[in-house]
């Protein structure tokens, strides 16, 4: 036992040493823009808008496979008196009624991809895409706007199967107008790397530093949507359980607690974000988290619900001039071998200056670590009736 921790310090020291360095080599090859991934490669025979002969047959895209009404729009461009929305650039692309894109790309076997892109809907209220590298595949709904501007960027994760995959997207809406339908900008891909567990701390990538691409100049963050499969997630170790996303977010735009980035959790009581750490029954833990604002205007009261196996509590920000954001513990001890810790947000925040934009209450530096067990005696038989009390809620 002793000897195996030994070596594991070991295994983590050599690991620390050197695994930022490959992990930045191999990942900065390949991460960014897929070929045209920005959709302003020039098809030869020129944008559609700067044609000299109107085109006949499908539009050609550089890179692109496309099938059904697929149309490259330009910024400005106009659908009777809707503004169409470009959200990078001068171009991008629109999927009309069961018209979809694709691409192939080499990757490596067995690793997991996180694809970011930004999307936009256009006419329609409902509208949806399917975003594949079959057999896998995500749909992504497109009603909620997060923010004014009318779009955002997206992360899904895919696991390779071979050595190249197909990246799809399809809209598999059907409307009146067959060229209504989602606008998708900026596709961008990258390698996830899944960090150690630290040793003191039980949980995964629990400063967010790892998650899916993001642009330096968008100052949007990135939504996370629903993802069951913590395997293949654009947030190693992380789960985002519920309909609604969460908002990854950097420090180049946003203030975060610790570290480059955070998650801003945008959804309320339906944007829920949890990990199941690996505990020892009996034992008694904290749950220790930073809590803030993201400095986006997020009009206040922010608060969080923290979940650590049986205990639940309520986490109010408290602002503060010399700070951005506070430190919060949960205590509870482990039920078994592995524990849920979650949150969500409290409240339904917008932004104070145009009260549309969804925001919310940052965390970060997520930490579960074994506290000791003074004064296990007495707390242990009050969690164990909390427990009993908890398990007859639920089962009502
Ligand atoms: C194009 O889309 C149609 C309708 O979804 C489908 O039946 C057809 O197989 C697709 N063609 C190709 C080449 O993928
Ligand atoms: C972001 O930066 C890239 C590369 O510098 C540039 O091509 C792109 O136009 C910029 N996008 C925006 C929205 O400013
Ligand atoms: C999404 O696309 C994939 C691959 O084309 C397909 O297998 C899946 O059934 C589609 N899902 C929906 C909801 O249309
Ligand atoms: C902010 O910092 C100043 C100087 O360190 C201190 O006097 C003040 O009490 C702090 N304010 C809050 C709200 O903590
Ligand atoms: C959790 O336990 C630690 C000591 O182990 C204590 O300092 C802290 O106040 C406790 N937190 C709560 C919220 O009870």
């Amino acid at each position: 036992m002793a000897g195996s921790f030994t070596r594991m310090k070991w295994v983590s020291i050599f690991v620390l040493l050197h695994l930022p360095h490959l992990a930045f080599t191999t990942l900065t090859e390949e991460d960014g823009l897929v070929p045209n991934g920005d959709f302003e490669q020039s098809p030869s025979n020129g944008f559609p808008s700067e044609a000299i002969v109107e085109q006949s047959g499908p539009t050609e895209i550089p890179n692109w496979k496309t099938n059904g009404t697929v149309e490259l729009v330009e910024s400005g461009q106009k659908q009777g008196a809707l503004i169409l929305i470009v959200p990078q650039g001068r171009h991008a692309v629109r999927l009309g009624n069961d018209a979809e894109i694709s691409q192939d790309l080499t990757v490596e076997k067995g690793s997991i991809y996180s694809v970011t892109f930004s999307a936009a809907r256009t006419c329609a209220q409902l509208e949806s895409l399917n975003v594949s590298v079959p057999p896998a595949s995500q749909t992504i709904d497109l009603q909620t706007l997060y923010n004014v501007q009318g779009w955002d960027p997206y992360a899904v994760a895919f696991n390779a199967d071979a050595d190249t995959m197909t990246l799809l997207f399809k809209n598999t809406g059907m409307e009146d107008d067959p060229t209504c339908g989602p606008i998708i900008d900026n596709i961008a891909i990258k390698k996830m790397f899944t960090p150690d567990r630290p040793k003191d701390n039980a949980v995964i990538n629990g400063d967010f530093e790892e998650g899916p691409f993001m642009f330096k100049n968008t100052s949007l963050g990135v939504l996370l949507p629903t993802n069951l499969d913590e395997e293949t997630s654009s947030l190693p170790g992380w789960t985002v359980e519920s309909n609604r996303a969460m908002r990854y977010v950097d420090s180049d735009h946003y203030a975060v607690p610790e570290g480059k980035r955070a998650i801003e959790l945008v959804s309320g009581k339906e944007g829920i974000i949890s990990q199941m750490v690996e505990t020892t029954p009996n034992k008694q833990y904290s749950l220790t988290f930073l809590l803030g604002h993201a400095d986006d205007k997020c009009k206040q009261p922010l608060a969080v619900m923290a979940f650590a196996g049986d205990q639940a509590q309520n986490v109010h920000y408290t602002p503060n001039s010399n700070s951005t954001f506070q430190s919060s513990n949960l205590n509870f001890t482990a039920k078994a071998e592995r524990t849920r810790i979650a949150f969500y947000s409290v409240y339904y925040n917008t932004r104070s200056d145009d009260m549309t934009s969804l925001c919310g209450p940052v965390i970060d530096d997520v930490r579960v670590w074994f506290s000791g067990s003074r004064r296990n005696g007495l707390r242990g038989l009050w969690v164990a009736i909390l427990g009993l009390v908890w398990v007859l809620i639920s089962s009502i």
